[in-house]
Parts: C-alpha cells; sequence; structure tokens
C-alpha cells in the first residue's frame, strides 16, 4: 500500500509521497513541496531530514545497532579484516576467498605514493597538526593522480578508490614521521595493510621493526569500528563536495577537513586531553558539576552523539580492544583508564546524562587504545581518517551512480535586511 502524508499551509492541502527503507524510518518525500506551496522545510542539523537514499550502512540508535551492508559490526569486528570490510562497503557483499586474495593485492600494490609527495611534505612547519598536513596531501593527490580524477569514467573511479584506500596509511604515517623529524619509511608488500602501516610509523633505517600481530589485529579491529557510519558530517560534507562534480581526492580532502571538528573525528584527541586534564578519580566529580553547569560549556568528550540514544556498539568493542592491548603491553595501572572508567561509572547512573541518553562514544576509549600503542595524540583522527576513508569512497561512488543525483544546495530561511537602495558614501550617517 503506497504511504502519504499530507501538509496544509495557507489552507492549500497538497500530498506528499512517503517512501519505506528495508528497515528503519520511513521518509516523507519533500522534494516537490517548494513546487506545490512556495514553502521551504527548515531542519538545522538535519534533526529530520534524510539527504539521500543508501544501500552502505544501517544504525538503529534506539537499539545500539551498527550494520554494514546488512552485516552486524560485532561479527564483522570479531571475524573479519579491514581490507574485506574496504571490499564489502565498496562492492556490496564479502569477497569469496579469490576476490579477497585479488583484492588485498590490488591495494598493497598501490602503497606507494609518488616521490615528489616526500618534497611536498617539506613546505609544512615540522610543528605543523598531522591533520593540516593530511587535508593538504590528500588535495595534492588530484595533482599528482590526475589520470583517475575524471569522475564520469568507471575505471577512473575505481582506481581512485583503490589509490585513496592504499595510499593513506602511507600518507598518514608520513606526516607522522615529518612531525617527529625520521625519515619517511616506503611501504612493504609482504605485510598486511595495517601492519604495513605500523611499521612505516614505527620504523627507523638503523634497526628492524618487528610488528607484533596482536597490536597489528588490535589497529585493524579499529579500523573496521571507524570505516562508516552513513550520512555523519564528513560523509555528507563528501557528497556534498562531490554533487558539483569534484573530483574524489578533492572531495576526501573536505572529508578530512570536516572530521578534524571536536564535535566529530577530533572528539577522540579532545577526549583523551580531557582525560588528563581530570588526571585523578577524586577530580571527577568536580569535572561533572563543570560538564552539568550550563553557562560552563564544558561537555563530556567522547560521551554522546546524534544517532545513538543507547550504548554506542563501537564503544563496546573499543573498550574491549582497550583492555587487550593494555595488556598485550604489560600497562598494569594506567590513570587514564582509571579515570576513564569511573567517569562512564558515574555518567551512566547521574540523572543529567540518563535523561539526555548520553552514552559512551566510539572515541570514548579509542584515546587511551591509541596512546597505549604509541601514537601522539596529534595521530588519533589521522587514524580514524585513515579507516574512514572507504567509508567516504564507498558513498560518494554510491552518490555519483545513483541516477538521482543532483547537486546539493541547501535553501534557507532570510533573515537580513529588506531590500534598499545603496547610499553614496558622502550621504551616509
Ligand atoms: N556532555 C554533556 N552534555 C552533552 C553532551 C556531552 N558530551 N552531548 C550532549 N549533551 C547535552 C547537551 O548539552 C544538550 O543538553 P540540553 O538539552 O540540556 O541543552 C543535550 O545533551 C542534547 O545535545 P545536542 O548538542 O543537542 O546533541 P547533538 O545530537 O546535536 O550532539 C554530539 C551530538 C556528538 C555533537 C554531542 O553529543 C557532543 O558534543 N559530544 C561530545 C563530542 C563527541 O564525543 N563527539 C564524537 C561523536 S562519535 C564519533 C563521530 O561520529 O565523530
Amino acid at each position: 500500500m503506497t504511504k502519504t502524508a499530507n501538509i496544509t499551509i495557507d489552507g492549500k492541502t497538497v500530498d506528499l509521497p512517503v517512501k519505506s527503507g528495508v528497515i528503519g524510518p520511513d521518509v516523507v518525500d519533500i522534494g516537490k513541496l517548494y513546487a506545490q506551496t512556495g514553502a521551504f522545510t527548515y531542519d538545522p542539523g538535519f534533526m529530520s531530514t534524510a539527504s539521500c537514499e543508501s544501500a552502505i550502512t544501517y544504525i538503529d540508535g534506539d537499539q545500539g545497532v551498527l550494520l554494514y551492508r546488512g552485516y552486524p559490526i560485532e561479527q564483522l569486528a570479531e571475524h573479519g579484516d579491514f581490507l574485506e570490510t574496504c571490499y564489502l562497503l565498496l562492492e556490496g557483499d564479502l569477497p569469496n576467498a579469490a576476490q579477497k586474495a585479488d583484492f588485498d593485492y590490488r591495494v598493497t600494490r598501490h602503497t606507494m605514493v609518488h616521490e615528489q609527495m616526500a618534497r611536498f611534505h617539506q613546505g609544512f612547519r615540522r610543528d605543523a597538526h598531522p591533520m593540516a598536513v593530511m587535508v593538504g596531501c590528500v588535495g595534492a593527490m588530484a595533482a599528482f593522480y590526475h589520470d583517475s580524477t575524471d569522475i564520469n569514467d568507471p575505471y577512473q573511479r575505481m582506481v581512485a578508490s583503490m589509490r585513496m584506500i592504499a595510499k593513506m596509511p602511507t600518507l598518514a604515517a608520513m606526516a607522522y614521521k615529518y612531525t617527529v623529524g625520521q625519515p619517511f619509511v616506503y611501504p612493504k608488500n609482504d605485510l598486511d595493510y595495517t601492519s604495513n602501516f605500523l611499521r612505516m610509523c614505527y620504523a627507523v633505517p638503523c634497526e628492524e621493526y618487528q610488528v607484533n600481530p596482536i597490536i597489528s589485529r588490535a589497529l585493524d579491529r579499529i579500523f573496521i569500528l571507524h570505516a562508516d557510519h552513513e550520512q555523519n558530517a564528513s560523509t555528507s560534507t563528501v557528497r556534498l563536495a562531490g554533487s558539483s562534480g569534484a573530483n574524489p581526492f578533492a572531495c576526501i580532502a573536505a572529508g578530512i577537513a570536516c572530521l578534524w571538528g571536536p564535535a566529530h573525528g577530533g572528539a577522540n584527541e579532545a577526549a583523551l586531553a580531557m582525560l588528563a586534564e581530570i588526571g585523578d578519580v577524586r577530580n571527577i566529580p568536580d569535572f561533572i558539576s563543570r560538564v552539568k553547569d550550563k553557562k560552563d560549556h564544558t561537555r563530556l568528550m567522547g560521551f554522546g552523539h546524534r544517532v545513538y540514544k543507547n550504548y554506542d556498539p563501537r564503544a563496546k568493542l573499543m573498550q574491549q580492544t582497550c583492555h587487550q592491548v593494555l595488556r598485550e603491553l604489560g600497562v598494569k595501572d594506567d590513570p587514564l583508564l582509571d579515570v576513564a572508567m569511573e567517569l562512564e561509572r558515574i555518567a551512566l547512573s547521574d540523572e543529567y546524562f540518563i535523561e539526555r541518553k548520553l552514552y559512551p562514544n566510539v572515541d570514548f576509549y579509542s584515546g587511551i587504545t591509541l596512546k597505549a600503542m604509541g601514537f601522539p595524540v596529534s595521530m588519533f583522527t589521522v587514524l580514524f581518517a585513515v579507516a574512514r576513508t572507504v567509508g567516504w569512497i564507498s558513498q560518494w561512488k554510491e552518490m555519483i551512480q545513483d541516477p538521482a543525483q543532483k547537486i546539493g544546495r541547501p535553501r534557507q530561511l532570510y533573515i537580513g535586511s529588506p531590500p534598499r537602495d545603496y547610499i553614496p558614501v558622502s550621504k551616509r550617517a
């Protein structure tokens, strides 16, 4: 049965089609509302607005469910690896053994970056934030890989996708090496994706670097947890940038810029800074009072989510991974972990957080985990960007292939001056 909604504006009623997805809330299609009534809808922050159709990721925020192409995140994190998750997001299904071997091979063969990229880095200050370096270098990829910027050519789109997934760890490791003043380490193709990344970050020319398989597996799982999250701010940025026909490297650079903000991917850095600022479990009550004080503007970083009004399923997995990594590295007492666990316990039993349905999100435990792995705080959001690249690319590709795709062009409610005449400067008061 076709559903419709109706709306009455100034006495005129129009019927609006209602569309149903496979699961999740219906959407009211308001595409023709302006033509029929002369009115726009108003929804700052997209609180009730679906911006596209998508078959990639599904979130049920009330139940704490996250599915990639229908598969629960818990199963992928437990049994899958990051590259097969990439294949799944990009192609729509898990690869069979031959497809997996071929995909892994192709990604691995794209890991090197143009040698001039190394010289491009020299233009940055040594103390540049690695996210600033990433925004610049990923945008610059359009200049180095011009032969994969024609968005209308499916082959070029595929090559750009492979390049981006494969080269992002190399660029991320270069951004890190540059800030610590160490030589760049070339990728090594006999290593898996995540081990290769760890080696590019931590190897030095004067000694062999042994990848710890437990740490590599833990980081691979962290990558899986961050790989996609439907129409979040950075993904919507990528789609909006791409809707004008911009090349994929420019679109992903735009996504990285958006991810950097503390309300989004920058929250992992901000959460660790917050735990360090609290410093001791005895300071938690004071901190919680500041968070609850409306005049203070302090937020509990790594808590709350626009969509999850129940425990973020990624946070549960991240907490397990955190304990596993600390155990493996022999970190017996991490004061930041003590603060985090006590903060979580107190917040989850506090009326302020219960009422607002605020739970830990993926960023609450990721900082502690990445810090234990040896990453400086400034690299946390870079690691998020490495993992999210496949999500951005998959969503961008889906958008380009969607026959309904149009340039993204929101409207506005104008609240400025009414029309007025120009006054020569000599006559202005
Ligand atoms: N600490 C304290 N209060 C909070 C928090 C928080 N982290 N988050 C929301 N609130 C309160 C907020 O003050 C408001 O209260 P009131 O109704 O009394 O004014 C209420 O909860 C609703 O908040 P909102 O800002 O309207 O909610 P939102 O959906 O617009 O914001 C959010 C979602 C993620 C931006 C927000 O929860 C937040 O700033 N969290 C901290 C930053 C963070 O951890 N971000 C990572 C998100 S997960 C990773 C990712 O996707 O990037």
